[in-house]
């Protein structure tokens, strides 16, 4: 069923190829193209054909194609197989590159001939490095290398496409540095940058800023969000008894840390035994809360850099209790950052690149040998996975390239066989991507886009996408929730990269039926693709600690460590009675039991393009998914498996 979108076009270079002197017998064909030079860089010059270049092969994994099936088959509610997760070695063993794989690139390397000493194949065997020229990496994948400059003075080394004979694609994803364009970007300011391709850019939830009176009584939830209007929404009473073996893990990105002042001052008035209680610090290839050589935590205090980890831990820790711990994924060093690959190379150590940096264009490299960098190497396999997993950052998926996107997806997948919920905030600009871009129809992204622009790491299938609702005002918590239309927009639409998945179609169909979409086809994907997200929680008038001072936050950012907790709760039920963990949600939450235990939204839309989006509906609908979650009625269904 899985049928993801390779950039592979089927035309011969009939006359370029047999301008080299090519010893292999099949015809070379495009292997990923870029259809346009991302905004803000120019094409510089040609680069030196003496100079050396790493190329890395990401070789095509075995059984990969399987992996939706193999999936299903431990997540869905009717399988004899449900919560049968998978150890490490046996998703090691099960997609580990086929040694066909591996020979057939190196033979086709060697006729080429590059000599074997010049190869290394990672421990994990799952990339391929040639030591090479650029004149020699011009003739293996008929491209040409150019420098490129962005306004910042960056430099990048890119090709616009690039080819491999026939007989060899099968065996690679994506050939690195080639047409990924996600450089990393470094601002002048020392700590202020926000690397262009790190997954916080222009997702971090916003602040209407400061509020003097706290309300906190559920009479107010139309006003201010505190933990007792999200306890009565989605009836989370609960107290936790598996705290010692259950987990739940919340993943920030460097530079955006929380300051345990301001996670003092919120226990003080919501949680008062948490006062003092810090999240369990997990460093991620240096990850730490203050720059090295720098003491002060507070220098650097803002809402940009502590609204999103204050608000996750605040919210996260006061909804688990003190009887659950949390864990904080900290990723990334104050010089490289960290990326979704890099956190994924911590957890898994066979998706992990050799000697760090799994596309050196888009993710950081470790060691880092700045000042005040991570000297070390990259952490890989180093790292357990919690139960549950939220993230509240995320790319748009134009972003990056479509093998890339699919690779890391395919990960999540992975994880998912092990039993790991992966949990994804949609985005805050309704059909926009971050900071409202939207795509043009060469690819690009600018503010005058017209075509919807999704997000990843929501539109993977094999990710739970979460959404933001609101208590509209004048409305209580006892009445439904609508689309959240205060600040922010619920991240939602269609992926141009995933098909769609099995566990969605009904829902999914059931929408379109009974809502025809009335946009031109050219504005969204109407190919029957991924649809997003899969469920969504209140993310409008969050009172959060900031800073020394309370301030309202908005964002599906503040969804998803609520969902998080919830599942989390569930978890602890199941696992004090011995039954595994949740792992991958989807094909359950979809299922005609589970549906009725969500409540449904059909009240709001999420504009976006120079649109008003999509309408919240009733059932499932691409701007607050299935609705908000029943905790009581998910827990006796979970409970029921
Ligand atoms: C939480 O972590 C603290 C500090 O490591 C530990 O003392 C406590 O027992 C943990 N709580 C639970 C419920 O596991
Ligand atoms: C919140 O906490 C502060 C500091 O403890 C206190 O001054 C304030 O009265 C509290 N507000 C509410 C509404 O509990
Ligand atoms: C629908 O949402 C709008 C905007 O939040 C709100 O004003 C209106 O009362 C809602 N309608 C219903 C029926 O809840
Ligand atoms: C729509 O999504 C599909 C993947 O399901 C993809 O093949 C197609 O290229 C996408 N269309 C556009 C215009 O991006
Ligand atoms: C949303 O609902 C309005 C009012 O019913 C309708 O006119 C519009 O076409 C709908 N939009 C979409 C994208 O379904």
């Amino acid at each position: 069923m899985r049928s993801f979108l390779l950039p592979v076009l089927s035309f011969t270079l009939g006359l370029a190829a047999s301008a080299f002197a090519d010893p292999t017998l099949s015809p070379w064909r495009v292997h990923e193209q870029r259809s346009h030079i991302p905004t803000g860089w120019t094409r510089a010059r040609k680069l030196d054909s003496s100079a050396s270049i790493p190329l890395r092969f990401a070789l095509a994994q075995s059984n990969i194609e399987n992996i939706e099936a193999l999936l299903y088959d431990v997540s869905h509610p009717g399988s004899s197989n449900y919560g049968n997760h998978w150890s490490a070695s046996q998703i090691a063993a099960k997609f580990a590159p086929k040694p066909e794989t591996i020979e057939t690139v190196r033979s086709w390397l060697i006729e080429s001939g590059v000599e074997p000493h010049r190869m290394k194949l990672s421990p994990t065997k799952g990339w391929l490095e040639v030591a090479s020229t650029v004149e020699e990496a011009e003739n293996l994948l008929l491209a040409e290398y150019h420098v490129y400059d962005h306004e910042t003075g960056t430099k990048h080394i890119a090709c616009e496409s690039y080819h491999l004979p026939e007989h060899v694609i099968p065996h690679v994803d994506f050939v690195t540095p080639t047409i990924h364009f996600d450089a990393r970007i470094q601002k002048r300011d020392q700590y202020s940058r926000v690397p262009i391709g790190q997954p916080g850019q222009g997702s971090t939830p916003k602040t209407t800023g400061h509020i003097d009176d706290i309300l906190d009584q559920i009479e107010d939830c139309d006003k201010q969000i505190t933990p007792i209007c999200l306890r009565a929404l989605y009836g989370l009473w609960y107290e936790p008894v598996a705290g010692n073996i259950n987990s739940y893990g919340i993943v920030e990105y460097t530079p955006q840390v929380y300051v345990q002042s301001d996670l003092d001052l919120f226990a003080k008035n919501f949680s008062t035994d948490l006062e003092g209680v810090s999240p369990t610090l997990v460093s991620i290839d240096g990850g730490s809360l203050t720059p090295s050589g720098s003491s002060a935590s507070g220098s650097d205090a803002s809402f940009d850099y502590n609204g999103e980890s204050n608000l996750d831990l605040e919210y996260g820790m006061t909804l688990v209790t003190k009887k659950q711990n949390i864990t904080l994924y900290q990723v990334g060093d104050w010089v490289e950052g960290g990326s979704f690959n890099t956190f994924l190379d911590a957890l898994d150590g066979t998706y992990c690149a050799y000697d760090g940096g799994d596309d050196p264009s888009q993710d950081p490299v470790y060691p880092d040998t700045a000042s005040g960098g991570y000297n070390d190497d990259e952490d890989c396999g180093t790292v357990q996975p919690a139960n549950v997993i939220s993230t509240s950052y995320g790319y748009n998926e134009a972003d990056l390239s479509a093998a890339y996107a699919i690779r890391q997806c395919d990960e999540y997948a992975k994880l998912g066989l092990m039993g790991v919920t992966f949990l994804f905030s949609s985005g805050d600009e309704g059909v926009a991507g971050n900071t409202g871009n939207c795509l043009n129809a060469d690819g690009s992204q600018t503010w005058d886009g017209k075509i919807f622009n999704p997000s990843f790491p929501a539109t993977c299938p094999y990710v739970t996408a979460v959404g933001a609702t609101q208590v509209s005002p004048g409305q209580n918590v006892w009445e439904p929730e609508n689309a959240c239309e205060q600040v922010i927009y619920s991240g939602g639409g269609f992926s141009n990269y995933f098909s769609m998945p099995d566990y969605q179609k009904g829902a999914v169909k059931g929408y379109l039926a009974a809502n025809p979409i009335s946009y031109s086809k050219d504005i969204y994907n109407s190919t029957g693709s991924r649809a997003y997200p899969d469920l969504s929680a209140n993310g409008a008038n969050y009172v959060v600690a900031i800073d020394g001072s309370f301030q309202l936050v908005y964002g599906t950012s503040a969804a998803s460590p609520v969902v998080g907790a919830i599942l989390t709760m569930v978890n602890d039920a199941r696992i004090a009675r011995g039954k595994p963990t949740l792992g991958f949600i989807n094909p359950t939450i979809y299922s005609t039991a589970f549906v009725p235990s969500f409540k449904d939204v059909t009240n709001g839309t999420n504009p976006g393009c120079g649109t008003l989006g999509f309408n919240a509906t009733k059932g499932w609908d691409p701007v607050t998914g299935l609705g908000t979650p029943y905790f009581p009625s998910l827990l006796a269904k979970w409970l029921s498996i």
